[in-house]
This record gives structure tokens, C-alpha cells and sequence, in this order.
């Protein structure tokens, strides 16, 4: 191991060598391999009371002659930043050891302190999926783009007086307790029809899109609905609709069912039945839900000798509700040239999550909204 050895003559010639030495033992110790750590080696040379160079500060530079001071000092201070670049060096490859468990020598003059370490894994970005309640509704959306419609969107949060009031709901009317409803909280002050609460439908959409523009009028809501439903495995206090609105001189109740027959055609296949039937809702007139014979039976009610899940045996799966737009609705929106005398037209709404279940056989509503990436891969 090398010690400072005391220095007598300070000839060029003995400075050269004593320092060589010096540099020589600096060199081969930086080179062993770090057992004690990085620590040790750094007081051994740097350590300030009785590193290394201090010794040499005191022992060679302090007891130079005069004249020897200069090329003392000048050799000193090259040593000294050698040194330093060597410590560091070291202090770099133990946090390399400690990272990785390999002693990856930092190239010379490098001071990264995280050279690429080509033995982790690599960062995998699995490629996303569109989630299936999205798909089906744009499935759903395509074909009535297909036909001409166009898409509209609007707030969830909504005033009473969209959500129910211009659809025909009165105030405190019994037809407001078939959609359970979330409030906002806090609002006692504020008139019935300005309170807000979290849109049960996305029938709201048929008011204010008739309140921006005059007729005609084709349009599809995508879109996120709520109600204030325990969950099962068939309800969700979350779920999502597509609403249809068509406005025009002259529609009829024929062309309600022509439209929804070609669209459960062009959505489950071209092989489905369509079969209407009364209904009520209070902002269309008459009504009708619309039920397809099963896609999964063909309407036999059975698959082979099984009795059909998708359907329960009935042949036929509701799916959505309609009918012709309430006069009473249009005399909201009469100024805007909505006149009931002059114009008509149909509306309708399905949930797009019951869809999905069935074109997917989910039994389970819950499945949509959990995020577990088990369930939602295999859609991918
Ligand atoms: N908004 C109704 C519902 O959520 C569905 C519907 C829409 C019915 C349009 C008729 C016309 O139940």
C-alpha cells in the first residue's frame, strides 16, 4: 500500500518521479475492485485531515524550498484534479452496482450518473381497445349517419326544465317517477325549472337542438345519462343512450318505423324482425316501444333444444322506446318554427349498454364500468 515518502531533494528530475509514483499507486488503486466501497477510497486520497494529498500538501508542498514552491504547487493541483475526476468515477460505478448488480465501468470523462443499463426490461405500451359500450355506440351512430343524421351533444348536469318540464313533464307530474332522479343538492332557492340535477335521458338534447335551429331537423345524441337505481347486474346508476330526433314537413309515423327497422337490420342483420308496440312516454304521441326478434334464436326462442338465454324464450328483445313528437313538446320551440300545425316528426332512445351486453353476452352490467383490463382486453 502506498504511503507519502518524505522528500529531500526537489530536483526537477526527483519531483518527476515522486509524483509518478504518486500517480502510479493512484491508478492501480482506482482500478481494484470496490470492496470497502467507494467511501473508503475517497478518504483514503481526499480525506481532508489525512487523505492523501493532504499529507502531500504538507509534506511536500509546505517543506519546498522557495524556489521549488511553483513547480510543487503546479504538480499538486494536476494531481489533485485526477484524483477527483477518479473518486467520482468510483462514487458512479457503486451506484451502477447497487442499480444493477454489474460493476459497468463509466466510460473515461463520463459523469452520468445513469449510463443506459441495457439489462431492464424494455417499456411495453400495450395498444388500447375501444371499450365496447363506446363501439356500440358508434356503431349506432354510423348507421343513422349513414342516413343522413347528424350528431349533437349536451351537458349531463341540465336544468329541470330541459330534463323534464319542455318534455312535456309538468312539475310534480306522476310520469317524473319513472326515471328515478340524482339532484344537485342546495338548490331550494333556486325556481323548480332552473334546478339542476344529472340527466336521466338524452331527450334534453331534443328541446335545445330545436331551440338552435328552425326545421328539418336530423339528429343522434350520443351520449351519458344517470339514475337514482340500486345496481344490479342489470342496472347502473351510470349508463349511456343514443336518442333520435327527426323534424320535418310530413313525417309519419311510417317513416318512425321504416327508419328504425332498416337501422336494427343494419345493426344485428338483415335476417331481424322489428315488432312495435304501445307505449308511454309523455313527449311523444303516440308512443311505441320497439322490440327485434332475438339475433341469438332468430325469434325460435330456443337454440336447438336449449332455451335461449339472450331472449328468455320469448323470441324477441325490447329495445327501444319511440313515437311521434308531442304537439306540446313543439309548442316549447313554436317561435323557432316549430309549428305543430305545419311540421312533425319522431323521436327515439336505447341504451346503448344493454346493446352491448347482448351483441357481446355480458351478463353482467357492473362489467362496463369497472376498468378491470382482464374483462376489457378481450374486446382489444
Ligand atoms: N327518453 C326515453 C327514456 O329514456 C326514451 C325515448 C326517447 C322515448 C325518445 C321516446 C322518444 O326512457
Amino acid at each position: 500500500m502506498y504511503t507519502v515518502p518524505q522528500l529531500d531533494d526537489y530536483s526537477p528530475a526527483s519531483l518527476e518521479k515522486a509524483f509518478d509514483e504518486l500517480r502510479a499507486a493512484f491508478d492501480s488503486e482506482a482500478q481494484a475492485p470496490l470492496d470497502a466501497g467507494w467511501t473508503v477510497f475517497r478518504d483514503r486520497w481526499l480525506g481532508r485531515k489525512s487523505g492523501i494529498l493532504t499529507q502531500v500538501n504538507d509534506q511536500w508542498l509546505k517543506a519546498a524550498p522557495p524556489e521549488a514552491k511553483r513547480e510543487v504547487g503546479r504538480r499538486l493541483n494536476e494531481l489533485k484534479r485526477i484524483i477527483e475526476d477518479g473518486v467520482e468515477e468510483r462514487r458512479i460505478v457503486s451506484v451502477n452496482v447497487a442499480v444493477t448488480g454489474s460493476e459497468l465501468r463509466a466510460s473515461a470523462g463520463s459523469v452520468s450518473v445513469h449510463p443506459v443499463d441495457v439489462t431492464l426490461p424494455g417499456i411495453r405500451r400495450p395498444l388500447g381497445a375501444e371499450h365496447p359500450v363506446i363501439r356500440t355506440m358508434n356503431e349506432i351512430v354510423a348507421v343513422f349517419r349513414a342516413m343522413g343524421y347528424s350528431i349533437a351533444e349536451g351537458p349531463e348536469i341540465e336544468t329541470d326544465y330541459y330534463n323534464f318540464e319542455a318534455l312535456n313533464f309538468p312539475p310534480n307530474h306522476p310520469a317524473r317517477d319513472s326515471q328515478d332522479t340524482l339532484f344537485i343538492a342546495g338548490q331550494e332557492q333556486k325556481p323548480p325549472r332552473e334546478r339542476l340535477l344529472l340527466r336521466t335521458h338524452t331527450s334534453p338534447l331534443q328541446i335545445r337542438t330545436m331551440e338552435k335551429q328552425p326545421p328539418p331537423v336530423r339528429i343522434v345524441v350520443p351520449g351519458k345519462v344517470y339514475r337514482h337505481d340500486t345496481p344490479d347486474a342489470s342496472h347502473s346508476p351510470l349508463f349511456h343512450q343514443v336518442e333520435g330526433l327527426a323534424v320535418d314537413t310530413g313525417i309519419t309515423f311510417s317513416d318512425l318505423k321504416g327508419t328504425l327497422d332498416h337501422a336494427m337490420k343494419a345493426l344485428f342483420g338483415s335476417s331481424v324482425r322489428t315488432r312495435f308496440f304501445p307505449s308511454f312516454f309523455p313527449f311523444t304521441e303516440p308512443s311505441a316501444d320497439v322490440a327485434i326478434t332475438c339475433f341469438k334464436c332468430n325469434g325460435r326462442g330456443r337454440v336447438g333444444e336449449t332455451p335461449c338465454r339472450v331472449c328468455k324464450m320469448t323470441g324477441w328483445i325490447e329495445l327501444l322506446g319511440s313515437g311521434m313528437v308531442d304537439p306540446a313538446v313543439f309548442g316549447f320551440v313554436k317561435s323557432n318554427g316549430y309549428d305543430p300545425e305545419k311540421i312533425s316528426g319522431f323521436a327515439f332512445g336505447m341504451g346503448v349498454d344493454r346493446i352491448a351486453m347482448m351483441k357481446y353476452e355480458i351478463d353482467d352490467i357492473s362489467l362496463l364500468f369497472q376498468g378491470d383490463a382482464r374483462f376489457l382486453e378481450q374486446f382489444a
